[in-house]
């Protein structure tokens, strides 16, 4: 299959991710049918697309004739066998190997016979969910960042079983998307989270060893580095307790102690200071000032 060959895209998941790939994958001209678990989460899906949207309209970077037809272009369902003819499909459902197996074993059964399945995990092993599939050969991790319509990179990881054709699809189509790739191995945190991950976890166990204050750690890379926002008021803000989480898989597999997250952080997430969601993290959002 050529790239040019790629007409109708799948998405699976509609939630903080799938609506951005959704959106974008719209925007570029696709025709995207979309796979979610319910009538509640399709409803979302649709919210968080037409915000996105919205955004665009609103700062004037899209007309609204333009929005009405990215809109067209996307189709939910429930049934997976609605996703019999699409090209391409980007999977970005829950983060649970059991969840994911399911969802591609059951989309083995009426997807065409060509077709690539990309995964958006971001800590679960490609070449184990390549493993599952029929075709592990058409198997691949594309890595997204959120919020997807504004984040330029896309990692593309291949499984141990992935043939070049698939690489090179996987690679056109998010280019073609306008976004930048980079190419790693099937390794825990691939390049960005690999690097980022252990970071933010340094930087909270410098908060917990009491060496500074969380707005000095959090100013000193800002100002030091030209990082837009600070490690901590990062995990604040993405959710405390997924930082703790990737740590402690990473961890598990690698063994290697940067990955293992401070006693802090374990219990910030069994206190629920999760960060901006819950009003406190590394920083209490409930004060006035
Ligand atoms: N949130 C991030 O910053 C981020 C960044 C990069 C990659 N990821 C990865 O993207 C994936 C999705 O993350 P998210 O943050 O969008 O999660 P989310 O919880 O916001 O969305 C997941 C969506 O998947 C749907 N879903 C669950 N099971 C399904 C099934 N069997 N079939 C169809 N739809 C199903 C849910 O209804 C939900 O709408 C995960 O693998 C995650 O690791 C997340």
């Amino acid at each position: 299959m050529e790239l040019s060959d790629i007409k109708i895209i799948g998405v699976c998941g509609s939630g903080s991710m799938g609506a951005g790939i959704i959106q974008v994958a719209a925007q570029t001209g696709f025709t995207v049918k979309v796979l979610e678990a319910n009538e509640q989460a399709i409803s979302r899906g649709k919210s968080i697309i037409e915000g996105g949207l919205k955004k665009l309209v609103d700062k004037g970077k899209m007309a609204p004739e333009e929005r009405d037809a990215v809109i067209s272009r996307i189709t939910f369902y429930t049934d997976a066998s609605n996703l019999n003819d699409v090209d391409f499909i980007i999977e970005a459902v829950f983060e649970n190997m059991d969840v994911k197996k399911e969802l591609f074993q059951r989309l083995d059964k009426v997807t065409k016979d060509n077709v690539v399945y990309a995964s958006n995990t971001s800590s679960l092993s490609i070449t184990e969910m390549a493993s599952f599939c029929k075709r592990p050969n058409k198997f691949i991790g594309m890595h997204f960042f959120n919020p997807v319509p504004v984040m330029k990179l896309v990692e593309i990881i291949p499984a141990l079983q992935t043939d070049e054709d698939t690489i090179k699809l996987a690679r056109g189509l998010a280019e073609k998307f306008g976004k930048t790739t980079v190419l790693c191995k099937d390794t825990p945190g691939f390049i960005v989270n690999r690097l980022l991950v252990p970071m933010m976890l340094d930087a909270a166990r410098l908060y917990e060893a009491g060496i500074a204050s969380a707005e000095d750690i959090d100013n000193a890379m800002v100002l030091g580095t030209n990082m837009p926002m600070g490690p901590l008021k990062l995990m604040d803000f993405t959710g405390v307790e997924i930082a703790y989480y990737v740590g402690n898989i990473f961890y598990e597999y690698t063994k290697d102690p940067r990955f293992n997250p401070p006693d802090i952080m374990r219990k910030m997430v069994k206190a629920g200071y999760l960060g901006m969601k819950t009003g406190k993290g590394f920083y209490d959002y409930t004060k006035k000032d």
